[in-house]
């Protein structure tokens, strides 16, 4: 699997989320097996580069290559600028944001809202990849099917990116209508898989190995992108990468190494955030990793109390110890885990609204 002359590991990824895929979760991901990961995405308003947000995502300090960026706006000279700051700042591949349902950029809307503007998409795409060529830098593209049900133009997109020069294209097979709602479609994700020479991800609603070879020979796409499955459970990525190997499933991981994960998983956020929003914005994880385990939901709550880093490493490490008396293997989690995903989603996206 390769992204321009980008040689990646495996063709397992974990899709962009704003609010999780920080650089501590996108380590994690990829130690647990995931090929490629992309940054939260990052505005084309240099007005918020100075940001504590903006510039700890554009920090990729001791990032494993290949570091990829996502931008996003509305401009094409902006996202041009905002490519090459990125470039400047560690970026190997730059990723086009045409996926987001919930992003405004200098009063107007970004992300998946640009689908609906075709013109404006290619002006965006030939000034990102302009920028790119230069350094070599590889451009991608993320979007979803297309605005709405009666307008889902990812294959003219989809064409009109291949022809710019854009290096591998991402399908969520959902409408920007739909949000989360609904299940995602392959069909569209299809289309543009056959239509294409460059490399198609398929994307949405992957949450199992075997939903994970179903997408694939559906879509006979490239590579598989993993979004909300993978939050509390980053050895997703191993899971599948095992069970399209092999054809079985992988055993549920020891509950102590969750525990070992879970606690570096906590120091590495601490070390970005600093101990006072780390531990805050920690908790999301933590409530993800521990909520569909026997003793979950109470423990989440209790946590969700502790506002210093010792108490939370303790409560964390202590709740997988009284775990690993009973189970010498995590728990496999109820099926509420995707459930809680599209809670979590709505919420985040809410947030991004703000
Ligand atoms: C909390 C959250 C934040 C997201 N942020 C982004 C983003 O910044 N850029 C983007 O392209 N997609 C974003 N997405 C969409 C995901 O990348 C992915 O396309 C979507 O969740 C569908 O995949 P899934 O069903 O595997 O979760 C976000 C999704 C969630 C749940």
């Amino acid at each position: 699997m390769r992204i321009g002359t980008i040689e990646l590991p495996n063709h397992l990824f974990v899709a962009p989320m704003a609010g999780v895929t920080d650089r501590p979760f996108r380590q994690l991901c990829k130690r647990l097996g995931a090929g490629y990961a992309v940054s939260e995405m990052i505005t084309s308003r240099k007005d918020l580069w100075h940001t504590l947000k903006t510039s700890r995502r554009a920090n990729h300090d001791g990032e494993v290559a290949p570091i990829a960026v996502q931008i996003a706006g509305t401009e094409p000279v902006m996202m041009a600028e905002a490519a090459a700051y990125n470039i400047d700042r560690g970026a190997q591949i730059i990723d086009i944001n045409m996926g987001c349902p919930a992003k405004k950029v200098c009063n107007q809307w970004a992300g998946s809202a640009l689908m609906q503007d075709e013109p404006l998409a290619a002006a965006i795409i030939e000034a990102v990849v302009a920028a790119c060529l230069p350094h070599g830098v590889p451009v991608t593209l993320k979007m979803r099917t297309g605005w709405c049900q009666a307008e889902r133009n990812a294959l003219r997109l989809a064409r009109i990116a291949e022809n710019a020069g854009v290096a591998m294209v991402t399908v969520h097979g959902r409408t920007r209508e739909q949000g989360y709602k609904g299940l995602a479609e392959y069909d569209t994700v299809a289309a543009v898989k056959a239509a294409l020479h460059i490399p198609v991800v398929a994307n949405g609603d992957i949450d199992s190995p075997q939903k994970a070879r179903a997408v694939l020979q559906a879509t006979g796409c490239d590579a598989l992108m993993v979004g909300r499955a993978a939050q509390g459970r980053p050895w997703i990525f191993r899971e599948i990468a095992h069970y399209l190997e092999h054809g079985e499933l992988l055993a549920p991981p020891a509950t102590r190494d969750v525990q070992g994960w879970l606690l570096e998983h906590l120091q590495d956020h601490y070390s970005l955030y600093g101990e006072h929003s780390g531990v805050r914005s920690a908790r999301k994880h933590i409530g993800w990793a521990v909520h569909a385990l026997p003793g979950g939901t109470a423990f989440r709550a209790a946590m969700n109390t502790l506002d210093d880093a010792a108490a939370q490493l303790r409560a964390v490490s202590t709740f997988f110890d009284v775990l690993a008396e009973s189970h010498r293997l995590l728990p496999t989690p109820l099926p509420q885990a995707l459930a809680a995903g599209v809670e979590a989603a709505n919420d985040d996206v809410a947030e991004l609204r703000a």
